[in-house]
């Protein structure tokens, strides 16, 4: 400890008088450049099961991959998941601002910020936020954020031309989204148009927004469908997927079709497990990343 302190003072006073110490400890000191260290932060909402934290996994090598040599983490957006997995995992995570703020303090000064969220909806505007502040905060900091997997047109038909390849030979598919109330929710009536012109058979719906479970039941009634695979449009087959989607309840939208007449065969199945829509991740991560200097 004394030795320590020792050492500590010797710092201070070094630093008060501008010597030059061994190594880069003043290296880019004020008004020098400091030499660019690169990040990524992949955002999620979070997940506490531990199956979708293998699929996370996957994902993260695959960032390893395309991105080699740089540092990539993660950050969960939803304190509740947060909460949870360190009482029941004793496993921290951090939240997006908590992770940018360690990764100021480890150096890294150009750091791309991938929302791994579905469309650009609240959580992805609360993230905008967080970003823009840290943008602004120190001089020589670099913080570039990724769009989500729907942002752009191009996005929609290329997300469109993987839902729908889940539908093969003749085979009809619905898909749950979240849904939301946020303005981007216009994102999911959008994709249950482009999924219409690609194959009429593939039908979205959503749990809190539009469409509505009622509007894809009158759509597979008006083209005489009973049979359906049903697969959750989302990152993570969790809480949603397993209840509201494939749960015992009578409102479960299993449930819901069956009383319709409409047999359905639940896949807990997230989208991030295909390898095509990380591959879009990957992109936008790598436009985002073009834009570090
Ligand atoms: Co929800």
């Amino acid at each position: 400890m004394r030795n320590f302190t020792r050492s500590l003072s010797m710092l201070l006073i070094a630093l008060l008088l501008g010597l030059p110490l061994a190594g880069q400890a003043l290296a880019g000191g004020h008004g020098q450049p400091q030499p660019p260290r690169k990040a990524i932060l992949l955002v999620t909402f979070g997940t506490s099961i531990p199956s979708a934290q293998t699929v996370f996994g996957r994902v993260d090598q695959e960032f390893k991959k395309t991105f080699p040599g740089v540092e990539i983490r993660w950050a969960y957006t939803s304190r509740i998941i947060r909460d949870k997995v360190a009482k029941t995992q004793g496993k921290t995570w951090l939240s997006p601002a908590e992770a940018l703020a360690r990764l100021m303090a480890d150096g890294y000064n150009r750091v791309v910020v991938q929302s791994l969220h579905v469309i650009p909806g609240e959580e992805y505007h609360d993230l905008v936020a967080v970003v823009m502040g840290f943008a602004r905060m120190k001089h020589g900091y670099q913080f570039v954020l990724g769009y989500p997997l729907c942002s752009t047109t191009d996005d929609l038909k290329a997300v469109g031309n993987i839902l729908a390849a889940a539908a093969d030979q003749g085979e009809a598919v619905v898909y749950m989204g979240h849904g939301t109330a946020h303005p981007a929710g216009v994102v999911y009536p959008a994709m249950a148009y482009v999924l219409r012109q690609k194959n009429p058979r593939v039908f979205m719906g959503t749990v809190e927004g539009y469409p509505t479970l009622d509007d894809v039941v009158a759509g597979l009634k008006a083209r005489k469908i009973t049979k359906v695979k049903l697969l959750p449009f989302m990152t993570v087959a969790g809480d949603h997927a397993t209840n509201d989607m494939a749960g015992r309840e009578p409102d479960s939208w299993l449930n819901v079709l069956k009383k319709n007449g409409i047999r359905a065969q639940p896949v807990l199945k997230a989208i991030t497990e295909q390898a095509a829509i990380v591959n879009i991740y990957l992109q936008h991560a790598k436009t985002a990343y073009q834009h570090l200097h």
